[in-house]
C-alpha cells in the first residue's frame, strides 16, 4: 500500500492525513473484495524497514493499525477472518508496542470463527527476514531443507501462494513482500496511490488471473 505520503502532498495535506485516508481505504476495499468473493487479501501495512521514519509518523501509523485491527464489528458483519504476518513479538529485535500487539491478538481471536475472506495484515513484516526465520526453524527441527519444509515454516503456513501482487503509486519494482509466496504471481502496477485504489483498480488486477 504505497503512495499515502504523495497522495497527501498532492493535496497540500500532511503525510499523516494520507495514512489516515489509506486506512479508510482499507475498510472500503475489504468490502469490495468480500462482495467480489475473494478468498485471501493480504496487505502490507508496515515493514521491518519502516521504523526509521520520523517518530511522529510512526506513532500515527501505529495508531492507525490499532484502529484497523479494532474494526472487529465491521469485519464480523462481513464474515472476514483476520490474520497477521510479521516478525514474532518475542524476537530479540521486535519493536511492536504492547497496545498494537493486543489489538492484533484481539482481532485474530474475535474473528477466528468467521468463514469468509481471510484478511491478513503484514505488520513489522519483511520477506527476507521471514525466509531467514523459516530456514532457522527448519534447521532447529532437523528437517530436510526443501521448498515444502520452508513453506511449512513461514509465519503463516496457511497463506496460499499469491495469485496477483499489486503495487500502487507507480513503483515498478519488487518490494520485500511475500517473496517466497509470490513465485509465479501475476504483477499489477498502477499509478494510483493507495488511498485511491478502488473497485475499478481491483478489477484490473483480478483481470490478470481470472
Ligand atoms: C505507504 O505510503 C504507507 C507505509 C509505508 C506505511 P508511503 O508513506 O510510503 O507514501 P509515499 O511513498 O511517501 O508516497
Ligand atoms: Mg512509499
Amino acid at each position: 500500500m504505497d503512495g499515502n505520503g504523495r497522495w497527501a502532498a498532492a493535496r497540500g495535506l500532511p503525510r499523516t492525513a494520507g495514512h489516515s485516508e489509506g486506512e479508510e481505504n482499507i475498510a472500503r476495499l475489504v468490502r469490495v473484495a468480500v462482495r467480489r468473493d475473494i478468498g485471501w487479501l493480504t496487505l502490507f501495512g508496515f515493514s521491518t524497514e519502516n521504523w526509521v521514519r520520523p517518530r511522529a509518523e510512526v506513532r500515527h501509523i501505529l495508531g492507525l493499525h490499532e484502529k484497523l485491527f479494532g474494526r472487529i464489528a465491521e469485519l464480523n458483519d462481513l464474515n472476514v477472518r483476520v490474520q497477521w504476518i510479521g516478525r514474532p513479538f518475542d524476537a530479540a529485535d521486535a519493536r511492536t508496542p504492547r497496545y498494537v500487539q493486543r489489538a492484533i491478538r484481539k482481532a485474530i481471536a474475535d474473528t477466528s470463527a468467521n468463514t469468509g475472506m481471510v484478511l491478513t495484515i503484514a505488520f513489522d513484516y519483511g520477506g527476507r527476514r521471514e525466509l531467514c526465520d523459516a530456514v532457522e526453524r527448519v534447521r532447529q527441527w532437523h528437517l530436510p531443507m526443501t521448498p515444502q519444509s520452508i513453506t511449512d515454516h513461514l509465519y503463516l503456513a496457511e497463506l496460499p501462494p499469491v495469485d496477483v501482487m499489486v503495487r500502487t503509486s507507480g513503483e515498478r519494482r519488487v518490494s520485500n513482500f511475500l517473496l517466497w509466496q509470490s513465485a509465479g504471481a501475476a504483477m499489477r502496477f498502477t499509478e494510483k496511490a493507495w488511498p485511491e485504489f478502488d473497485e475499478h483498480e481491483l478489477e484490473r488486477a483480478l483481470a490478470l488471473v481470472t
